[in-house]
């Protein structure tokens, strides 16, 4: 049987999420902000994002899968456009959680051929031992090392994405 370790409470991610909306709110007043979430592992995270974020603001969602199981496949494929017209816009892309940095290095070169004044991103988890490419988190809510987590929206093999904390996984 999975085992679930406690790792981030309800009441941390309420607090966090809503101090980098805050700040999202603080730095983008007078621009013209997208939110772009990235399909599926985000949605619990853009919900309460977007809330926390006082100034005007357009949603939008990219999908891209990258994961089969805890380990990566390599292969990105993007399975939903943005629906929006991006060109001249300040896009802040919205993970769950930034690993290698794969996924998120292609959906940001795909981003940039709509021709965006500025791409920034923000990831609920910025996960450091894996990455591999260049790229770096402008808004992440916590920073982990290592391992893999479930819950708030992050998944295992499609499940626990229903759990309102983060759990350490341990199969
Ligand atoms: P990357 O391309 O390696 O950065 O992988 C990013 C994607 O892998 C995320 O959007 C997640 O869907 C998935 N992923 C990476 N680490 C975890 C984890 O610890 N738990 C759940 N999903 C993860
Ligand atoms: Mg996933």
């Amino acid at each position: 049987m999975p085992e679930f370790i406690p790792l981030i409470s309800e009441e941390e991610i309420k607090a966090q999420v809503q101090k980098i909306g805050e700040q999202i709110a603080e730095d983008y007043t007078n621009l013209d902000l997208v939110l772009i979430g990235v399909l599926k592992g985000s949605f619990v995270f853009l919900a309460d994002l977007t809330r926390a974020i006082s100034i005007d603001h357009e949603i939008d969602l990219v999908g891209a899968s990258s994961y089969e199981g805890t380990t990566s496949t390599g292969q990105i494929v993007f399975t939903k456009q943005p629906d929006l017209e991006l060109e001249g816009r300040d896009i802040v892309l919205v993970e769950d959680i930034v690993d290698t940095g794969h996924t998120l290095l292609k959906i940001r070169e795909f981003i940039r051929l709509l021709n965006p004044r500025s791409i920034k991103i923000c990831s609920l988890i910025d996960k450091h031992e894996r990455r591999e490419v260049d790229i770096d988190v402008d808004y992440a809510c916590f920073s982990l090392e290592k391992g893999f987590i479930v819950g708030y929206g992050l998944d295992y093999n499609e499940k626990y994405r229903n759990l309102p904390a983060i759990y350490d996984l341990k199969l």
